[in-house]
């Protein structure tokens, strides 16, 4: 359970990047915009601030038992005698009022194949050798301090993310998510995202690090806190027990978490780090650690496609809620995300390391924001730009992950441990 007792008057200073931006935006969405909305280059994030900033748009109640928006079960039986089976025409993504207890007929065939792919996809962080990990970590040449910085600020970054992406997942998207094949993934999702919590751990742990220090980055180092507070006030927003769906407001709010945590938490706010450990990996350093956010990549990318789907259904099924201003406010978040991955980045290195720098580095997270608009219909903001990292492209490619996979041991043993006398 999150706890940010320690969250308090200085909440409104640090958490909220770029709030007049969005400030703008929301006044802009009362009416529906006549004028054309302000240029995106207007709403440029604003400067990262330097000064230490506790992680944390508290979510203060993140325990929710409040119904859905969906059918309750009472309703779900006491129509029993007279009710007809669910048909696909039935089934929408948000506030739709069939059965959410019968997984078929399936309306989103790609939803339930993303399930099965990530099934197929299961790994567990102890089946990774991190012997020779322990020996370089414990060197005292093994790594230069910018290495070392390297990897203790994505242990850092990557070991809390994880469990925000959870618990908005479980407390806050589960229930407002009204389609069962969709929520299916979404449990596999959860799944994985406790399989990655416990391969940063299972690292952290195998390295001998100072659990305390790695564990509290995103409350005390502010490139690492800014990311975590920008995406804790997208599920604070829709966290509260008393919030359903079913009004343009409120549909507005679960589309922005859904932007949020898909398009920029899990779609731009990973990519530093995943491309300075995987590079690490690539030189012959840290191979088990590199070996282990490997597989979380691949599980990741399948994340951001399954969201990016979502998202898309979503606008398809509800055009009411993709308007001018919603567009323009979800540019805004993703290049602010962006920008705050970009801090990040600076940040980490502040000199070349590993074959890259903070520049080059910048231009690949620019390249991946003009992905992530497009893929949900965007134009491009970073005309031009190249990807430096190809081989980052490669890694995540899901034909080689399967072929990938192919080489390992699949051999679960579950049930091996059960007897029955
Ligand atoms: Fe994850
Ligand atoms: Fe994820």
């Amino acid at each position: 359970m999150l706890s940010w007792d320690d969250y308090d008057n200085n909440t409104e200073e640090t958490a909220v990047v770029n709030e007049a931006a969005l400030q703008q935006l929301k006044t802009a969405e009362q009416p529906a915009p006549a004028a054309p909305v302000a240029p995106i280059v207007e709403a440029a994030p604003a400067p990262v601030s330097p000064e230490p900033a506790p992680a944390a748009a508290a979510a203060p109640a993140l325990d929710t038992a409040a119904p859905a928006t969906e059918a309750t079960l009472d309703e779900v039986f006491e129509s029993s005698e007279n009710r007809e089976r669910v048909t696909v025409d039935q089934k929408a993504m948000i506030n739709c009022r069939a059965d959410l207890n019968q997984l078929v007929p399936f309306k989103y065939d790609w939803a339930w194949q993303k399930y099965l792919d990530g099934c197929a996809n299961h790994w567990m962080p102890q089946e990774v050798n991190m012997t020779a990990d322990i020996a370089l970590w414990k060197s005292e040449d093994g790594l230069s301090d910018d290495e070392r910085t390297i990897v203790k600020r994505s242990l850092g970054f990557f070991s809390t993310a994880d469990s925000l992406v959870a618990n908005n997942l479980v407390l806050a998207i589960y229930r407002l998510i009204t389609n069962p094949e969709c929520r299916q993934y979404l449990l596999r999702q959860a799944f994985e995202e406790a399989i990655h919590t416990h391969a940063y751990q299972y690292c952290i742990e195998s390295l001998g690090m100072d659990e305390g220090e790695i564990f509290n980055m995103y409350h005390e180092i502010p490139t690492v806190a800014k990311k975590a507070s920008w995406a804790l006030k997208y599920t604070q927003e829709i966290n509260d027990p008393t919030f359903n769906t079913g009004t343009l407001e409120t549909d507005k709010a679960l589309l922005k978490n859904l932007i949020a945590y898909y398009c920029v938490l899990e779609g731009i706010f990973f990519y530093c780090g995943f491309t300075q450990i995987l590079s690490m990996g690539r030189r012959n350093k840290m191979t088990g650690t590199s070996e282990q956010f490997q597989y979380i990549l691949r599980d990741e990318s399948m994340h951001v496609n399954f969201g990016i789907d979502v998202i898309n259904q979503i606008k398809l099924e509800n055009p009411q809620l993709w308007q001018s201003d919603m567009q323009e406010w979800a540019r805004a978040m993703i290049l602010e995300g962006t920008e705050l991955e970009v801090a990040y980045a600076r940040d980490t290195m502040p000199r070349g390391v590993l074959g890259m720098n903070a520049n080059m580095m910048e231009e690949y997270l620019q390249f991946i924001a003009n992905r992530r608009l497009a893929q949900i219909g965007l134009a491009e903001q970073f005309p031009g730009t190249k990807n430096p990292f190809p081989w980052m492209s490669e890694i995540m490619d899901l034909k080689k992950e399967k072929n990938f996979f192919e080489t390992r041991v699949t051999d679960y043993q579950t049930g091996g441990a059960l007897t029955w006398d």
